[in-house]
C-alpha cells in the first residue's frame, strides 16, 4: 500500500458546527484517511461556539460522516481518524478566544491550515483574531469558502482585509467545482484532442448550453440562502468557472498561472447585462411546492425559518455572450436551480447545421451535431451524428446515431473522489493550482453586480414561481425559443 507523505498539518475548521463541515469536510477527510493520504501527525481541530469536549465532538463527527458518506464506517479507520479530532470552543468575535486555539495547536511541528467555513461577515474577525494570537506565520495557510463577499465591494473588502495578515501564497480560495474529476477532464478534452481543439470556435459551434440542476432545496440553510440566492450561490462561482474552462484559449502551459490568466480574459470579455437587456437575457424563479421522486416537498417560502414574502431566486437562466473574436455570435445559455426534477450537470455543445444538403430525403435543416458532456452523475461523453441507414434503397436515408463513452463509471468504478477530498489534500500539499485567484473572483462580481442591480430596478423581470420537480419557470424556455432554440432534454 502506498502511503503518501504530506506535511503534518493542524487543520482548523472554523464553523465546525455548520452544514459544510458536517456534510462535506469531515466525510472528505475521513475518505482521505481511508486512502492513506493524511500524514500520521496531522490533526483536525473543529472550532466553533459550543462547549463540546473532544469526546462529544468525535461523536458528532462520526454521525455526520455516517449520514453524509452513505457508507458503513470502518472501525479501524475510524479509530485512527478519531484520534486526530480535537475541538476548540471559540467565538470568533472574542479576540482572547484565539489564545485557546493557540494552546491546542502544535506550531513547532505542524503547518497550520485555517479553513474558514463561515459567512463572509465573520471573516475579518477571524483574520484579526489569528493575527493577534500570531497564528498567521508565513508557513500557515488559510482557506476561504465561496461566495467571497456578496458583491464586488464586499469581496474587495475581504481581500484587502486578509492581505494585511496573509500573503497571496498563503490564501486558498475554494470553489469545490474545480476539484471535480469531470471538470478537470474538460481541460484534457479540449487541449489534448485536436479533433475538439480545432472545432472549438464560432466557425463550427452554434451555441452551448450549461445546466446544473439540483434536486435538493436549501437544506435548512434558509438564513444563508435567502441573502445569497442562486445567482451568488451557484452562478457567480461554480457556473462561471465551468464557462471559463470551456471557452478559454489554450493556456501557454498547464500551470495554474497560465490557466488563471486565460480564464480571467474570458471573465473580462463577458458582455454586460444591465437594465437594457435584463429581460431578454435573464430569467429568475423560485420554487413552489411540488412532488419530487414521489415525495411532497414544500415551497421555498414554506421552508423552515422562511420569510413568507421572500423574493429570493432559487432558479436562474441566463443568455451570455463573450465579446471576443473566437466566440463572437455564439450564445451560451446557463441554467441552474434548486428543487428541479433531478440532480445532473451537463454541457451541450451544438455544432452548426450543414450549409448544403446533399441528402434530399432528409431534412438536414433540423439536425445539429452535438457533443454532450455529462459532468455528473454517471460522467460520460456523447456525440450525436448521422449515419446512412443500411439497405438497398436507391436514395440515401439517414438516421440519428450516438457515440457514447462512459468516462468514469465503467472504466474506473472505484475512483469516486469527492471534490473536497481533492482540494483538502491539495491544501495540505500546499499546492494552489485548483484554487481561484482574487482577480477571477473580482472579475466575476463585476459582471454579476449589474445583473442583480437590474433585477431590483426592472419591474417586468419579476420572479416567476415554478413547481418543484419541474425544469424551472416557463420563461426559461422562452429565453431559448426567442432564438429558435430549445433546452437539450435530460435523458
Ligand atoms: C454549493 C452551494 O457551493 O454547491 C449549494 O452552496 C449547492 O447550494 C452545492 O447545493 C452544489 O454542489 P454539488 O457538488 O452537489 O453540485
Amino acid at each position: 500500500m502506498i502511503i503518501e507523505i504530506n506535511q503534518a498539518c493542524d487543520l482548523v475548521i472554523f464553523g465546525a458546527k455548520g452544514d459544510l463541515s458536517k456534510r462535506k469536510l469531515l466525510p472528505a477527510l475521513y475518505k482521505l484517511e481511508k486512502s492513506n493520504k493524511i500524514h500520521k501527525n496531522t490533526r483536525i481541530i473543529g472550532a466553533g461556539r459550543a462547549d463540546w469536549n473532544i469526546q462529544e465532538y468525535r461523536k458528532i463527527a462520526k454521525t455526520a460522516i455516517k449520514n453524509f458518506l452513505n457508507e458503513e464506517i470502518d472501525d479501524i479507520i475510524w479509530r485512527k481518524f478519531s484520534t486526530r479530532l480535537h475541538f476548540c470552543n471559540i467565538d470568533v468575535y472574542e479576540k482572547l478566544h484565539f489564545f485557546r486555539l493557540k494552546k491546542i495547536l502544535d506550531q513547532k511541528k505542524n503547518i497550520i491550515i485555517h479553513y474558514c467555513a463561515m459567512p463572509p461577515d465573520t471573516l475579518n474577525s477571524i483574520f484579526i483574531g489569528l493575527k493577534n494570537a500570531s497564528l498567521n506565520p508565513n508557513s500557515s495557510r488559510i482557506i476561504l469558502e465561496k461566495p467571497l463577499g456578496v458583491c464586488l465591494e464586499t469581496s474587495k473588502k475581504i481581500n484587502n482585509q486578509i492581505s494585511k495578515y496573509f500573503s497571496e501564497s498563503q490564501i486558498f480560495r475554494i470553489d469545490h467545482y474545480l476539484g471535480k474529476e469531470s471538470i478537470l477532464n474538460l481541460i484534457a478534452l479540449r487541449f489534448a484532442n485536436s479533433f475538439f481543439f480545432h472545432n472549438w470556435n464560432n466557425k463550427t459551434i452554434d451555441h452551448i448550453q450549461i445546466t446544473v440542476s439540483e434536486e435538493v432545496g436549501i437544506e435548512g440553510r434558509w438564513n444563508y440562502f435567502d441573502t445569497t440566492g442562486q445567482m451568488k450561490d451557484m452562478i457567480q462561482n461554480h457556473i462561471l468557472q465551468i464557462l471559463t474552462i470551456i471557452t478559454m484559449d489554450q493556456p501557454k502551459n498547464i500551470t495554474s498561472e497560465s490557466i488563471k490568466k486565460e480564464k480571467l480574459k474570458i471573465l473580462s470579455s463577458l458582455k454586460s447585462i444591465n437594465k437594457s437587456n435584463i429581460n431578454t437575457h435573464t430569467v429568475r424563479g423560485q420554487y413552489s411546492s411540488g412532488i419530487i421522486k414521489g415525495k411532497n416537498v414544500p415551497s421555498y417560502t414554506e421552508e423552515q425559518g422562511a420569510n413568507k414574502n421572500s423574493k429570493t431566486e432559487t432558479f436562474v437562466a441566463i443568455k451570455v455572450n463573450i465579446e471576443n473574436k473566437k466566440w463572437f455570435g455564439v450564445p451560451f445559455y446557463l441554467r441552474t436551480g434548486k428543487r428541479l426534477q433531478c440532480k445532473y450537470s451537463e454541457i451541450v455543445v451544438f455544432f452548426k447545421k450543414m450549409p448544403i444538403n446533399l441528402f434530399k430525403t432528409s431534412n438536414l435543416q433540423e439536425f445539429q451535431n452535438k457533443l454532450i458532456i455529462r459532468l455528473e452523475p454517471n460522467e460520460n461523453i456523447k456525440v450525436d451524428f448521422l449515419n446512412k441507414k443500411p439497405g438497398l434503397d436507391q436514395e440515401y436515408k439517414l438516421e440519428n446515431s450516438q457515440l457514447e463513452y462512459n468516462y468514469l463509471s465503467k472504466k474506473y468504478p472505484k475512483i469516486l473522489i469527492d471534490a473536497y477530498e481533492r482540494l483538502l489534500l491539495e491544501s495540505m500539499r500546499g499546492i494552489q493550482s485548483l484554487f481561484v485567484s482574487r482577480e477571477e473572483i473580482e472579475e466575476s462580481w463585476k459582471w454579476i453586480d449589474p445583473i442583480i442591480d437590474a433585477w431590483k430596478k426592472t419591474k417586468n423581470n419579476e420572479i416567476q414561481l415554478y413547481q418543484s420537480g419541474t425544469w424551472g419557470p416557463e420563461n426559461s424556455n422562452l429565453l431559448l425559443s426567442r432564438d429558435e432554440r430549445f433546452w437539450y432534454e435530460f435523458n
